[in-house]
């Protein structure tokens, strides 16, 4: 099972949009059996999907309670989607990250590996999806201590590249101490706008920075946000509009990684 983390410290680049996307196509388009992992307490990819409840179970209890092969899946949801099931997060999984660094009873950081170890012994998916939260805390740790790809969505303006570095850094330390297994950490324009010439230049500095940058720039539609006010995947809500066509093409590229 390939893991992959949506991942940047900066919010509204698009984390949630991109891994509901990804995700969607992934399930719908490539036939992959697909987890998505809802791992900010906002619960924003649980509500686009279906599936939020204030009190329901879901990622916090990966962090807190030590599951076993024959309940682990007990967090797993189905969604309207073939071949996309969600673990959902709401407002607990605040509580769960300041419990988990309570709790030394156990280790910190390689939860949700555990957690996915037993999922994958039980159940079968191509791909996990995970989620993150604009912040760096136990549980987007955890997802980093786990992924084999991280992408990094980036939404051009003034302040595009704040906490890139230290993001980059973070990934580096996880990569040494916990997890040998991060093959691909790519960097995607998001809610560009091709006509802006601020937008044309802000990819022209990125595309000469340091960074494994996918050719693929998914385009800004108005279409989004009706798309997520109607709770649907972007495919679902308007099959050709542009950010479809590059969310397509982006999964490709996705597919490509060894
Ligand atoms: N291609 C696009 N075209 C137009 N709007 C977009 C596009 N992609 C994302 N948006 C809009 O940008 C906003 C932020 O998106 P999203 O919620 O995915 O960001 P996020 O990084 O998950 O935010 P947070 O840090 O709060 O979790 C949303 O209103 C979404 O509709
Ligand atoms: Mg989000």
């Amino acid at each position: 099972m390939e893991i992959l983390s949506i991942i940047n410290l900066k919010g509204g680049v698009a984390k949630t949009i991109s891994s509901i996307n990804i995700a969607h196509i992934l399930a719908t388009e490539h036939n992959k059996k697909v987890l998505i992992i809802d791992n900010d307490k906002q619960g924003n990819t649980s509500k686009i999907l279906n599936r939020y409840k204030s009190n329901s179970r879901g990622t916090n209890e990966i962090l807190t309670i030590s599951y076993t092969q024959e309940n682990i899946l007990e967090l797993i949801q189905n969604t309207d989607y073939e071949n996309l099931d969600i673990i959902t997060a709401n407002m607990s999984l605040l509580n769960a990250n300041l419990q988990t660094i309570l709790d030394q009873t156990r280790p910190q950081h390689t939860r949700f590996k555990k957690a996915l170890e037993l999922i994958e012994s039980k159940k079968e998916y191509d791909y996990c999806i995970i989620d993150n939260a604009p912040d760096i805390n136990i549980s987007t740790i955890n997802a980093l201590a786990c992924s084999t790809i991280i992408l990094i969505p980036v939404m051009i303006d003034d302040f595009a590249l704040d906490g890139l570095k230290e993001l980059e850094e973070q990934i580096e330390t996880t990569k040494k101490e916990l997890n040998e297994k991060i093959k691909y950490t790519g960097v995607f324009i998001t809610n560009y706008d091709r006509r802006n010439e601020a937008d044309i230049q802000g990819a022209l500095f990125l595309e000469n920075l340091n960074y494994n940058l996918f050719n693929t720039k998914i385009r800004h539609t108005l279409k989004m946000k009706a798309s997520t006010f109607e709770r649907k995947a972007i495919l679902d809500y308007s099959n050709r509009c542009s950010a479809s066509k590059d969310y397509k093409e982006l999964v490709k590229e996705i597919l490509n990684i060894q």
